[in-house]
């Protein structure tokens, strides 16, 4: 069992919002010539960087949710990505940007850009807020990035370990023993 005091602060809220605020001043140039954007929340590891990202994009966008599930309780990637909850309006013809909290072995992300690949928007778009670049076994979309981090299971900031600690404020990680 891992409990709040074992962990180390790896990313800080002032590190996390001075980040957030970089990518999303980029974003805003990319898509202000269109002034359209669609952004979509990975429920349920992106709900914090999703909810600071979009207060930042300076455009009038548009928001909606899907769920993907492909870890269950473990710390292990099982491989099999699950669609929990899926959009609540088509995406055709729309700029899509997918809002992520972590890109690891990059199997979440290849099977969602595929899958709204297919369903006619203008473009789509990925934003990372995390990527594991170690541990990556498949070739995945990336057009924005939070942080490089090292292979490591971390957690707070939207992210959980067994369902928990998804409100810190902060990326941790389990301290090291000794
Ligand atoms: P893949 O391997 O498909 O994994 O790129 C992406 C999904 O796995 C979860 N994930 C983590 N969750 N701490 C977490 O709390 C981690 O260190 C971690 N690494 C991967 C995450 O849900 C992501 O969407
Ligand atoms: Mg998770």
């Amino acid at each position: 069992m891992i409990e709040r005091d074992d962990l180390d602060v790896l990313l800080s809220t002032e590190e996390i919002n001075t980040r957030t605020k970089e990518l999303a001043a980029l974003i805003t140039e990319e898509f202000k010539a269109d002034n359209d954007l669609h952004v979509i929340c990975v429920l349920k590891g992106s709900f914090l960087f999703f909810a600071d990202l979009v207060r930042e994009i300076e455009l009038d966008l548009t928001v909606d949710f899907l769920g993907l599930s492909s870890y269950g309780d473990s710390t292990e990637s099982s491989g099999v990505v699950r669609l929990t909850q899926d959009l609540s309006k088509p995406i055709k013809g729309r700029n899509v940007l997918i809002v992520e909290d972590i890109i690891d072995t990059g199997l979440t992300m290849k099977y969602l850009v595929e899958n709204l690949s297919t369903r006619g928007p203008k473009c789509v778009k990925v934003c990372t807020l995390l990527h594991k670049p170690d541990n990556r076994t498949v070739e995945v979309q990336m057009d924005y990035i939070g942080f490089e981090i090292p292979n490591e299971f971390v957690i707070g900031y939207g992210l959980d370990y067994a369902e928990k600690f998804r409100n810190l404020p902060f990326i941790g990680v389990v301290r090291k023993r000794g």
